[in-house]
């Protein structure tokens, strides 16, 4: 990976102190439960990680309002236990799940991870989940599914932002299966070592760092094995904006602005804003999933 920073603070720390200071971290972040600390992952990015204030304040969840305090506002009253996930289509288990059953058994481990929204801003982001691809192989998927799709909760009672139609509701993503397989692609369900907030997606919802901020669909309760392209949300409303692929691409503008950089939040007012990466920094691992493909038609 190219990344800028080489270091992180574990790397120059001994591993006691290192947990020493995310302690101080998570209480500086009003954490309430200690938990033993997760294995790390070689596919960490070693940039510094936005604080959890900011990670949690500063959110797109259309459901809860579209301004970007007003899901850590709203989303308070959202019911996440308990959850069921509907999986359905060409799969080998097709059924209605109880979130504990659906993923019990599948190794959760933390991910710092490049986040860039398709509005030209970017964060880093300690996340908690285990790879989409194990939860496919348990669940079996079928030779002739080429797609993933999800879809988020419809409970307008919990939702105000779907008693209006700002989105056609629910809110709905999909990947090829080649990228939903592929080892980055994350079923987040915590993040800086406590269970996801609401605002975030609690209390499971998808992260594909090379791809822009709004396929990491939140609140997931359904996913569907296809063979077809699946709609999604962002495509539906203006397709001549948001493709299907959404992959992080500094050479293709969005029609009303440039995505050659970006604004890393937090960074403060000085710092100026930076290059936008391809595929957000992670090409090592996925540019081969797009090989001759025009990644201009295919945005
Ligand atoms: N999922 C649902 N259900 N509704 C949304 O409005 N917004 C998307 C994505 N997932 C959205 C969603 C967008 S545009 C972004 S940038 C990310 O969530 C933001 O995730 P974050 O708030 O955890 O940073």
């Amino acid at each position: 990976m190219t990344f800028k920073t080489t270091l992180r603070w574990s790397d120059v720390t001994p591993h006691s102190a290192y947990l020493n200071r995310r302690q101080i971290m998570a209480a500086a972040a009003a954490a309430v439960v200690a938990r033993p600390a997760l294995a790390k992952s070689k596919y960490s990015t070693d940039d510094a990680p936005n604080t959890y204030e900011q990670i949690t304040t500063y959110n797109n969840y259309y459901e809860f309002g579209v301004g970007k305090e007003d899901p850590s506002a709203n989303a308070g009253d959202l019911k996440t236990s308990p959850w069921k996930v509907k999986v359905d289509g060409m799969v080998d288990k097709p059924g209605d799940y109880d979130l504990g059953d659906l993923i019990s058994g599948l190794p959760i481990e933390e991910r710092i991870y490049r986040f860039r929204c398709v509005e030209a801003w970017s964060m880093i982001i300690p996340w908690q989940g285990f790879q989409l691809s194990g939860l496919l192989d348990k669940l079996g998927v079928q030779p002739s599914a080429k797609y993933v799709a999800f879809e988020t909760l419809l409970r307008p009672s919990e939702m105000p932002g779907q008693k209006q139609s700002i989105l056609e509701w629910p809110y709905r993503e999909g990947l090829r299966l080649d990228e939903a397989m592929n080892p980055l692609t994350l079923m987040a369900t915590g993040l800086y070592d406590k269970p996801l907030p609401n605002q975030n997606g609690a209390p499971i919802r998808l992260v594909v760092p090379w791809k822009y901020g709004f396929k990491g669909v939140k609140a997931i309760v359904r996913i569907t094995l296809t063979d077809k392209m699946p709609p999604t949300t962002w495509n539906m409303m203006a397709s001549n904006e948001y493709g299907f692929y959404a992959n992080v691409n500094p050479d293709v503008d969005h029609p009303r602005w440039s995505q050659a950089s970006e604004r890393r939040i937090g960074a403060g007012l000085f710092a100026g804003r930076q290059d936008t990466l391809m595929f957000n920094g992670y090409g090592d691992e996925v540019a081969s999933l797009y090989a001759g493909m025009d990644l201009r038609a295919n945005f």
